[in-house]
């Protein structure tokens, strides 16, 4: 057994050990992860760093909170008595020791760095190259009791920071409750045209009558979900009327004797697959059979991306007094809050952007997990639209746009009870419902590496896990940013984070973007043309620094030569009073 199987997992202080994160310089960021997942990134540490780091007898291994959390397999009984990490100098200290022995041991790059060009080149056609983004941790997330570490691949400044600060308001209460389907499940759609509006009764009948026929032939299309236990479990019909073109310079060239379609819905359990290769293998598959029961002709066979059967769910509760900021009460703030909803409730102007703020969190976990962001994208806009939420039998979509979240004040019972004033008894709470198709077994994740640390780092979650820190991630975002807006506005924090892509965009280099963005803030001007002339101030001043340093060193230089001159002679006079 090598040496770093041998390290056991501790409990980590959660709150001690991410504390101060966004102080540390990227490096010590990377080998802080190192510390703290070390079954994630132990193939990216030569193992000799490793032991030498764990076996000081005053430092701690630790593990993920959430792998200890998420998965029962490293609870074991084995597993020896833990310690805990608990203050943020013996994590310093860690991470300074591992980063000399890894310097030592010639240290390999962080294997969190995109994707190999020749493997691109092998998943689309005409690759020219690969495109980076960012990726930063979402901290402060309680999720039904358990701590978890979130990545988010984002370029945009202060979403990352948006979320981990309304996390950390509401992880200091009771943290976030999220809900999400038993059965991790996707549609199959296949639509059968040319079936007479007199014969379509018949049709469905016939669908409805042939059922368990139609999942046998339709099981035999992903054979390798009903050996993982999962597979077709339902048939659904549908009858979807017509409508004429919405151009009107159209001119039909087919058939509008037929003025309804039957759409026939296909259910598979794709266990923790996001599943849409496999339902457009068995619409394809089966459609010849739906074809022949109904008389139908075979229109198109694809995976539905609206899946309402993989609904997530997200909600907090706070105490009112917990939105206070700077001279506004927490009452002030809630009220404001609850205002911003109501508006995007009922003005799709407002919802869209709203909603976007919501998806920022959302598809920046999706980029960082190697999900289908666009799938996630449409299935929530689609379920932003009331017809289809309201009318969720029936599937139309027909109502008008609206807020993904919702937001409410109710007062707490039990305090009421207690005598306590109205006030002190109001809670504010959230809440994020939408369908959200992920999955976390499945060729696509295995085409970059990174997808597999950051699932790590989020304790290997399954799908409906990884889905239930999305939809909290999403009301994260959101809240976040109507307390922002309903307050002081999201500028000021907003260009602060947005200096470091100017001075970049000005040509900073790399080590003075920190310097030249504070020097923007400072002066209140964040403008490409400011930063311009920080950069050629900074650079003269180097300039200076140099000069100094290297007159400074012919000084030193000169003064050595000296010293030797002195030494030499006083060398030969020893050496003639020996003799
Ligand atoms: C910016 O990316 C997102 C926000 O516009 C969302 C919102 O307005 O609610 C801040």
């Amino acid at each position: 057994m090598s040496k770093e199987h041998k390290l056991s997992p501790v409990h980590v202080n959660h709150q001690v050990t991410w504390s101060g994160f966004y102080k540390k310089s990227l490096r010590e960021r990377q080998t802080q992860l190192k510390l703290v997942f070390p079954q994630v990134f132990t193939s990216s540490t030569p193992s000799s760093v490793f032991s030498s780091v764990y076996v000081t007898p005053d430092t701690s291994p630790c593990s993920s909170p959430i792998s200890v959390d998420f998965s029962s397999k490293t609870n074991d009984q084995n597993t020896p008595s833990h310690s805990v990490l608990n203050n943020n100098n013996e994590i310093n200290y860690l991470i300074n020791k591992l980063e000399t022995l890894e310097t030592l041991s010639n240290k390999k790059l962080f294997p969190i760095n995109g994707l190999d060009e020749n493997i691109a080149d092998n998943m689309i056609e005409n690759c020219i190259g690969t495109i980076g983004l960012p990726v930063g941790l979402a901290l402060n997330f309680i999720i039904n009791g358990k701590p978890i570490i979130i990545p988010m691949a984002i370029e945009e400044p202060s979403v990352i920071a948006g979320v981990s600060g309304s996390a950390k308001t509401i992880s200091a209460y009771n943290g976030f409750k999220a809900t999400t389907t038993e059965r991790n499940t996707i549609v199959a759609q296949v639509c059968l045209l040319d079936i007479s509006q007199e014969n379509m009764d018949f049709a469905v009948e016939k669908i409805m009558q042939n059922k368990s026929e139609i999942i046998k032939t339709a099981n035999k299309y992903c054979d390798n979900m009903v050996k993982r236990g999962g597979g077709v479990f339902d048939i659904n019909a549908r009858i979807i009327s017509r409508k004429a073109n919405r151009n009107r310079k159209h001119y039909p060239i087919n058939s509008d004797n037929f003025t309804e379609w039957l759409v026939v819905h296909i259910t598979i359990d794709v266990c923790n697959a996001m599943g849409a290769n496999c339902a457009s293998t068995v619409a394809e598959g089966v459609a010849p059979f739906l074809a022949e029961l109904t008389g139908g002709r075979i229109g198109l066979r694809i995976v539905s991306n609206l899946n309402v059967e993989r609904m997530s769910k997200a909600s907090f509760r706070i105490p009112l007094h917990m939105l206070a900021y700077k001279s506004l009460s927490g009452k002030e703030v809630a009220a404001r809050i609850i205002e911003a909803y109501e508006w995007a409730e009922v003005d799709p102007y407002r919802a869209t952007t709203h909603n976007k703020g919501i998806m920022n969190g959302i598809d920046a976990v999706a980029l960082a997990t190697g999900q289908d962001w666009r799938a996630i994208e449409a299935a929530a806009h689609a379920w932003a639209c009331n017809g289809v939420r309201t009318d969720r039998d029936n599937f139309q979509s027909n109502g008008s746009y609206g807020s993904l979240t919702t937001y409410w004040i109710e007062k707490d019972e039990q305090l009421a009870t207690s005598g306590k004033p109205d006030d002190e008894c109001l809670m504010f709470c959230g809440e994020l419902e939408l369908p959200i198709t992920v999955g976390t077994a499945g060729g696509v994740l295995k085409t970059n590496q990174v997808y597999t640390y950051n699932l790590g780092i989020m304790g290997n979650p399954n799908a409906q896990e990884l889905a239930m820190s999305m939809v909290c991630i999403g009301l994260a975002q959101n809240f976040a940013a109507l307390r922002a807006l309903a307050t002081e506005g999201i500028q000021r924090g907003h260009m602060s984070l947005h200096a470091k892509n100017v001075a970049i965009a000005a040509g900073c280099p790399a080590n003075a973007v920190t310097s030249i963005a504070q020097r923007m803030i400072e002066k209140g001007k964040i403008t490409l043309s400011s930063a311009k002339n920080f950069i050629e101030i900074y650079m003269n001043e180097q300039a200076d620094i140099g000069k100094n340093l290297l007159s400074n060193s012919l000084k030193i230089e000169d003064k050595l030569e000296k010293v030797c001159d002195n030494l030499t002679t006083l060398s030969s006079q020893v050496q003639c009073h020996i003799n």
